[in-house]
């Protein structure tokens, strides 16, 4: 059975090879895809939202622009040495040859609409800010009901953070918003630098992907050297599959280890983004949230290189 979808994303080059594995993925019918702030401002990461979907030929495909800021702070982008002055491995793309899709209340809007046009059936895929999923459910709580799941790319629940010592980048971009999100009705699973900094692609990975010569792998050879070079400044000779492994999660549960947890969101201070497992209760009542313990890391990037070059 398809799993229809919705993907909140803030491309970011490892977002587009999470949307190129979406695509290339007939399990899985993408309803739209839903832009927020985050690896660039959300100007930016609608403009390439609308061009990957251009070199995926899926033009088809309606991009809603979302959240520019955070529910309660200033947004202070910090992710330019990572995916590139223009998110995209500094290419210097021309603009999109397509406007993004304009809907009223933008991507809450969209979420909204959608989750409560199809009860029981809509997954969201975030992996980004959470922002515009904590906005859908302001503007229609039953949407927590309403939506089949909610996967996140986000959070170090039992590893360390990559944006500050404690906190996962997407859940630190807006930790109100992940708060709000986890602790809504619906299931919700965390795909989080537990297991994505385990599935890497190694520079001969990468060459394998480029030998397939397809648009989207010809297109992630192009962008992937920024991005390998940031991680290579901490030691790290591969890049990791952030956003790819929340897809995979979609396409094969199997790939991973879980746990069932209460989960705390930090909102303060300098620890402000960091997910604490409260594994006594002593905090209760917490949101429970199944977190992503374990992956088989070689199937997963098999898995990812095999529907890329197909
Ligand atoms: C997450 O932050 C962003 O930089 C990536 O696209 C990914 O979603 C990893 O922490
Ligand atoms: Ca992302």
């Amino acid at each position: 059975m398809t799993q229809a979808l919705i993907f909140d994303t803030d491309p970011g080059i490892d977002d587009a090879m999470a949307l190129f594995l979406i695509l290339a993925s007939p399990e899985l019918d993408l309803l739209g895809v839903t832009t927020v702030f985050g690896n660039n401002g959300v100007g930016q990461t609608t403009a390439n939202a609308l061009h990957l979907l251009t070199v995926a030929e899926r033009a088809d495909v309606p991009v809603i622009a979302g959240a520019g800021a955070p529910l309660a702070r200033v947004y202070k982008p910090s992710a330019a040495r990572v995916h590139g002055e223009d998110g995209l491995g500094n290419i210097h793309l021309p603009p999109p040859a397509r406007a993004a899709t304009p809907w009223p209340g933008d991507a809450a809007g969209f979420i909204v609409d959608t989750v409560m046009q199809r009860p029981g059936e809509v997954t969201l895929l975030a992996v980004g800010a959470l922002t515009n999923l904590a906005l859908a459910l302001q503007r229609e709580p039953r949407i927590a009901e309403a939506a089949r799941r909610v996967v996140i790319m986000g959070g170090a629940v039992f590893s360390r953070g990559n944006i500050t010592p404690v906190a996962e980048a997407n859940i630190y971009h807006d930790p109100e918003a992940a708060r709000a999100v986890f602790g809504a009705r619906w299931p919700v699973v965390l795909v989080g630098l537990d297991v994505t900094m385990r599935s890497t692609l190694t520079e001969a990975d990468l060459a394998q992907l480029a030998a397939a010569g397809r648009p989207a792998t010809d297109f992630i050879a192009r962008i992937a050297p920024v991005y390998f070079a940031a991680y290579q400044v901490f030691g790290i000779e591969a890049i990791p599959l952030h956003d790819p492994s929340a897809v995979a999660y979609l396409l094969d549960p199997t790939l991973f280890e879980t746990r069932t947890v209460s989960l705390y969101v930090e909102c303060e201070g300098r620890c402000a983004g960091q997910t604490i497992a409260d594994l006594y209760g002593v905090w209760a009542p917490l949101p429970d949230v199944e977190v992503c313990t374990g992956v088989d890391s070689s199937r997963l990037v098999s898995l990812l290189k095999h529907r890329l070059s197909a």
